[in-house]
């Protein structure tokens, strides 16, 4: 049997047939594009933890696996391009140690758990907005926008400021895995990221003369060593938060939703414990897999892997929705266990690139499956499963919308909170 396809809409449909294929029959599987670009993908926990973990053979930023004479004959990064690009998830160590430490020391758990009263304001307030309604899209409605409000709140952007940040949030949060798509978008772009630069540079002062209590201050506070970030540095960060923060995000509550909405049993265990959110999140997390695949690394020397030789710089694709349904690591993988433990799942990937964010994921992921649960009696699905689009983009695994239904009488009746926040 050929090897399965491993793009398109069907395989979206559905990816996990084609991962237990490759599994079980090609742990290192290589795929050549028409620019004669190798790309292996790794399906295999094990395989992919050790891929994870290996920073020195497996790099993020593509120069890294280039000989000194291929690397002098790269062309300079266009500026803007360079902004967007040159964040910690592209760079490999000492540059990637030296921004992760700076920017963990303004990125704290605290930092994220303080705006928990906050975000649940938030979700209800997006609620209130559908009440009254029996149905609605829950992408459009709430798991779009959710993320995107709160990342405002995280980083300090004022109240009347929003719907601006709203604007430029989505215009900078597209699909950036292809360079070429990348460079066409950003021309296309360009005044609105101009514009958000300016904008970022104001808030940035005001925070230097007066700062408060936000992750701005926090970024323009940070000082490890006597260093400090630089400007285009902390602008590159805040971009990258917002890219990153955002699909992720809207992609963990959406397939999350339709993975509850079809497993009735898990989704009414969850509405009847609200102890078990923590371990329901991480399920979740596992089972549903919003970001599919790792973002790409490179080979920076030959590596042998099941009998197959990877060259330096061919690509890597890590398949982390994979790793995560492996028999090998997970007993009964393709079935929702909301309470499962251990669960070691790499949905938040392993190693020096692990999840910066996920502190901020795990609350968002509880406090918008506790409220859609309360406020939206008898969820359930207002189309058939199979008629669902997901997005066809190359590491992320996201719906296009999630039409729902439920029972109007009683929304936003339910006054007991589901969730403590205290
Ligand atoms: C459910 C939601 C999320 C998932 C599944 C997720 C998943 C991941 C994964 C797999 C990686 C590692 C990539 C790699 O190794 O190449 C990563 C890195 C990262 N994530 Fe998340 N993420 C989520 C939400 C967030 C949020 C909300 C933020 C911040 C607002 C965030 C910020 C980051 C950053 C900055 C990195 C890069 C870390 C580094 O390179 O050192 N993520 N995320």
């Amino acid at each position: 049997m050929p090897a399965p396809v491993l793009f398109g809409p069907a395989f979206k449909a559905n990816p996990y047939p084609a991962y237990a294929w490759l599994r079980e029959h090609a742990p290192a599987h290589s795929h050549t594009n028409r620019h004669g670009v190798t790309t292996w993908y790794i399906t295999r926990y094990a395989d992919c933890l050790n891929v994870l973990r290996d920073h020195r053979r497996f790099v993020k930023d593509y120069r890294n696996a280039l000989s000194a004479e291929e690397r002098a004959a790269q062309p300079e990064m266009p500026p803007l391009l360079r902004l967007i690009s040159h964040h910690i998830l592209n760079m490999d160590a000492p540059d990637h140690t030296r921004l992760r430490t700076l920017v963990n020391d303004a990125f704290t758990v605290s930092m994220v758990e303080r705006l928990a009263p906050r975000m649940q304001v938030i979700a209800d307030e997006l609620l209130d907005r559908v009440a009254g309604q029996d149905q609605a899209d829950l992408i459009e409605s709430f798991a779009f926008p959710f993320p995107i409000i709160v990342i405002a709140e995280l980083l300090g952007v004022p109240p009347a400021d929003r719907e601006r940040f709203r604007r430029w949030s989505s215009a900078i949060v597209a699909p950036t895995a292809d360079i070429t798509r990348t460079l066409r978008k950003l021309e296309k772009s360009r005044p609105v990221m101009e514009d958000f630069i300016a904008y970022l540079e104001t808030i940035c002062a005001a925070r230097r003369a007066q700062p408060r209590d936000d992750l701005i201050s926090s970024l323009l506070a940070v000082e490890a060593a006597g260093d400090r970030l630089s400007e285009e540095e902390l602008f590159s960060m805040v971009l990258l938060l917002i890219v990153v923060g955002h699909e992720t995000s809207v992609n963990l509550i959406g397939n999350g939703m339709l993975a509850l909405l079809e497993n009735p049993a898990a989704q009414e265990q969850l509405r009847d414990d609200p102890a078990i959110l923590p371990l329901a999140v991480e399920e979740l997390i596992r089972f549903a897999n919003p970001v599919e695949r790792a973002p790409m690394r490179f080979v920076a020397e030959p590596v042998t892997l099941h009998g197959r030789t990877l060259a330096r710089g061919d690509s890597v694709s890590v398949a982390l929705a994979a790793a995560n349904r492996d028999p090998a690591q997970f007993s009964h993988p393709d079935r929702l266990d909301l309470t499962r433990e251990p669960n070691r799942h790499l949905g938040f990937g392993m190693g020096i690139h692990y999840c910066l964010g996920a502190p901020l994921a795990r609350l968002e992921g509880r406090i918008a499956f506790a409220t859609l649960l309360r406020r939206l009696p008898g969820l359930r699905l207002a189309a058939p499963a199979e008629s669902l689009r997901w997005h066809t983009h190359p590491i992320m695994r996201g719906l296009h919308h999630l039409p729902v239904q439920w029972d109007s009488a009683e929304n936003g009746m339910e006054s007991r909170p589901f969730l403590s926040l205290d």
